[in-house]
């Protein structure tokens, strides 16, 4: 399968972004760029980029657009984002999406298609609750929609499935507060450039896939449906 526009998945936390950017990514054969899984990596890792973003990954708030512009600056110069990738939390800002534009001229990438996840907050309030990410290969599962064979086990590697420090009650009220303030403009932002399209993220991760697949259909980014 063939991905002839780079993907960017934009939406609230739990809206199914990473969920379904994994299983795009597998799909066309692309890297699915996770700016917030780079970020968690820098902070297992106690980089000195990781100890600048995790008091403010812990607060909900987002980290400087410098920081994670230099980090995706790096990352798709990388050999194995020479045909396309799916971005999934990237970008969360005006500066980010402004910049980025500028990155893919650059790199003579076609226009993105931008796909707006929309979510109520009490669907997404339940998801983040459920969820339990695999300490090992970070796998992602739902202890109420996609529970692991064996209770806080990875069916992949027996790894230990933890919940995220930042999916505690009180962070995602301002992590929602967050995506509201500072990454909700983007989507007039992408409406004004024709680059957007809305998805409906409620339905179960099937579904929701099957509409996604159709968008890219709709929208010239499949290179075998368009
Ligand atoms: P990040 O890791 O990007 O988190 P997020 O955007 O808040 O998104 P989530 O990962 O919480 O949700 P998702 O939409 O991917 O949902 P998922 O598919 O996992 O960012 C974390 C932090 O890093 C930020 O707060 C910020 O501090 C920092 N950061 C990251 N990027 C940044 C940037 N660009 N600029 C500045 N700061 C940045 O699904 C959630 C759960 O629901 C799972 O359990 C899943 O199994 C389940 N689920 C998924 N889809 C469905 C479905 N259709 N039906 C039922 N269950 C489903």
């Amino acid at each position: 399968m063939v991905l002839k526009r780079p993907l960017i998945f934009l939406g609230p936390p739990g809206a199914g972004k990473g969920t379904q950017a994994s299983r795009l990514a597998k799909l066309y054969n692309v890297p699915h760029l996770s700016t917030g899984d780079m970020l968690r990596d820098h902070v297992a890792r106690g980089t000195e980029l990781g100890q600048k973003a995790k008091p403010l990954m812990d607060r909900g708030e987002l980290v400087p657009d410098d920081i994670v512009l230099g980090m995706v600056e790096e990352r798709i110069a990388r050999p194995d984002c020479a045909n396309g990738f799916v971005f999934d939390g990237f970008p969360r800002t005006m500066p980010q999406a402004q910049k980025l534009g500028e990155i893919l001229k650059k790199r003579n990438f076609p226009a993105p298609l931008v796909v707006n996840f929309e979510a109520d907050h009490a669907t997404l309030i339940y998801r983040l609750a459920g969820r339990r990410t695999c300490s090992v290969g970070g796998e992602v599962y739902n202890v109420h929609d996609h529970p692991p064979k064996v209770e806080g086990r990875c069916d992949n590697d027996g790894g230990e499935l933890i919940q995220r420090s930042d999916d505690r009650a009180e962070v995602i009220r301002d992590r929602l507060a967050a995506f509201e303030a500072q990454t909700q403009p983007l989507i007039n932002y992408y409406r004004s450039t024709g680059d957007l399209a809305e998805l409906d993220g409620t339905a179960g991760v099937e579904e929701v896939n099957k509409r996604l697949l159709d968008i890219l259909a709709r929208h010239g980014a499949d290179g075998n449906r368009a």
